[in-house]
């Protein structure tokens, strides 16, 4: 199966099984927007529990808040959003399809990479184990002048990013021969900013209601009450402010299912730090979240960093976590050290002072901060493509299956009697009231139990629990494990305690390097 493939099919999976519908569908939905459903959403859920727990519940100096999503349209002004948050548009004007400039040559340059990457394996292959990668590198004629081709765009890029040079931006599509991938054509218009904010009207009469912002990030909120929590929560620096919430943005090229949506959810933290020591907490920051990431056991080569090539305006540094997605290695998360830059400009927009005093120091100062920033969709996506997989089985049968680790899965356990008589329903409901008061746990009757397993399988359930006419008799139930299919004969006094141990996000959070 190809990763093309693989990627239509988890889209279809999720729609089929309740994770994730195209939102208002029977309208034939809304470009770039979802719903989650049933299943979606526990796991969404389990994906900010496990976020939340391991940023603030674990750490004595990072509280949470919750702020609302409009702001006073000032905010966006201080913030640069107004000024600055735009994208580089392009339209081909053959197939009228509209691209992000940068987008279209970050494209290019991953598929260089590719060519060279893949000169290099003909070439492992040819010369076997004699083979000196570097050497080959620096001397076949062909990967030379391709890699010499990738960073002399690559450069140009940068600089004209750099240097909002629009002009220069275009010259260089326009040099590296980038066609429209529907109509084939070179045939491009000029280059544009454009913004991606949404606004709307505050009050009841449009005629003189001020314009607001649908929230791009959810971080201004937490600036704009730095000094209420630091105050009120008597919080020392360093100290953290974490958030979960809905951000927007008018994405210009939306694509890639979740990957890219107009309306979003961020998992946002501000760290306050001391001016001068903001690149020692940058790190560790970088640091933890990638742990944060691995401890899930997908792979530490499903991940890697990208520090940035053009640098945000409010960042003296910045770097992703990149998750190796079916379309390719992608922006899950930034870790961003954005200096004294947004409590700065609040203090020059709202004329009040965003100081901390430091009784260590005894100085006053405006702090500097290092964010993390990840979104909850990219997440969801992350673990959906990690997880899916199609299994040939004993017997010419085969199974999809979802490896959602099992702190994450949108259901723990399902509760099946063997048949839905001789008692074996009362003693199924007596196992789902002893553990559902700590996790999602179903219920189910129909069909075989085979089909049952399957079902299960195919949502991510790591145990299933059968009570049969033994149970009755012996109080034991066979419990059958996801993964390895093992089943295994458990006293139903001990299955709380087994699926605790598998299932409480403390066996994940206990992995945490802080
Ligand atoms: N406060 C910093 C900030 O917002 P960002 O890199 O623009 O930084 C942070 O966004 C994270 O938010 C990204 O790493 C990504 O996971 C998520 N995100 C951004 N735009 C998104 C979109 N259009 N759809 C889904 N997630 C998005």
């Amino acid at each position: 199966m190809t990763q093309e493939e693989l990627f239509k099919k988890l889209i279809a999976h999720s729609k089929e099984y309740g994770f994730i519908f195209p939102s208002s569908e029977i309208y034939d939905g809304l470009s770039a927007v979802y719903d989650y459903g049933q299943l979606g959403v526990e796991l969404k859920n389990n994906i900010k529990a496990y976020w939340w727990d391991a940023m603030t519940r674990l750490r004595e100096n990072i509280v949470g808040i919750d702020a609302a999503i409009f702001m006073h349209p000032r905010t966006w002004e201080a913030s640069g959003h107004v000024g600055a948050f735009n994208d580089p548009l392009i339209d081909n004007k053959d197939s009228k399809k509209r691209y992000r400039a940068d987008v279209l040559l970050e494209d290019h340059l991953a598929k260089l990479d590719e060519k060279i990457e893949k000169e290099v394996e003909k070439a492992r292959k040819r010369f076997g184990e004699s083979f000196d990668e570097g050497q080959y590198r620096t001397t076949s004629e062909r990967v030379v002048a391709l890699q010499k081709d990738r960073d002399a765009i690559h450069a140009r890029m940068v600089k004209a990013l750099t240097d909002n040079d629009l002009t220069e931006l275009r010259q260089i599509i326009v040099d590296a021969e980038i066609v429209d991938p529907v109509s084939g054509t070179r045939n491009w218009t000029e280059v544009r900013q454009f913004n991606l904010m949404f606004d709307t009207k505050m009050g009841s009469v449009a005629e003189g209601a001020n314009t607001i912002y649908l929230r791009p990030e959810t971080a201004q909120g937490i600036f704009v009450n730095f000094l209420n929590v630091q105050k009120t929560g008597r919080m020392k620096i360093p100290f953290g402010i974490a958030q979960i919430g809905k951000a927007f943005r008018n994405e210009i090229v939306a694509r890639q299912f979740i990957f890219r949506m107009r309306e979003f959810e961020q998992m946002e933290m501000q760290f306050f730090v001391r001016p001068g020591e903001e690149m020692q907490w940058y790190e560790y920051w970088k640091n933890f979240r990638m742990s944060w990431h691995r401890a899930l056991g997908f792979g530490d080569e499903l991940y890697r960093f990208h520090d940035h090539d053009k640098l945000a305006h409010y960042a003296n540094a910045a770097a992703d976590v990149e998750f190796r997605f079916p379309f390719g290695f992608k922006e899950v998360e930034g870790i961003h050290s954005r200096t004294d830059f947004d409590l700065g400009n609040h203090e020059k927009f709202s004329g009040k002072k965003l100081r901390y005093f430091d009784p260590e120091t005894g100085e006053s100062y405006v702090p500097y901060v290092v964010e993390t920033s990840i979104g909850v969709d990219r997440m969801v996506l992350q673990i959906l493509s990690a997880s899916y997989a199609e299994e040939q089985l004993d017997g010419g049968e085969s199974r999809v299956v979802m490896r959602i680790p099992s702190q994450l899965a949108p259901v723990k356990v399902a509760v099946l009697p063997l048949v839905k008589k001789d008692g074996l329903p009362e003693i199924a409901r007596g196992i789902i009231d002893a553990l559902k008061y700590d996790h999602n746990v179903h219920y189910d009757e129909k069909d075989s139990i085979g089909k049952r397993y399957r079902r299960q399988d195919a949502i991510g359930t790591p145990f299933c629990v059968t009570v049969d006419h033994t149970s009755g008799e012996d109080g034991t139930v066979t419990v059958r494990h996801r993964d390895t299919m093992e089943q295994q004969r458990v006293a139903i006094a001990d299955l709380p305690a087994l699926i605790n141990k598998e299932c409480s996000l403390r066996s994940l959070l206990e992995k945490l390097k802080n």
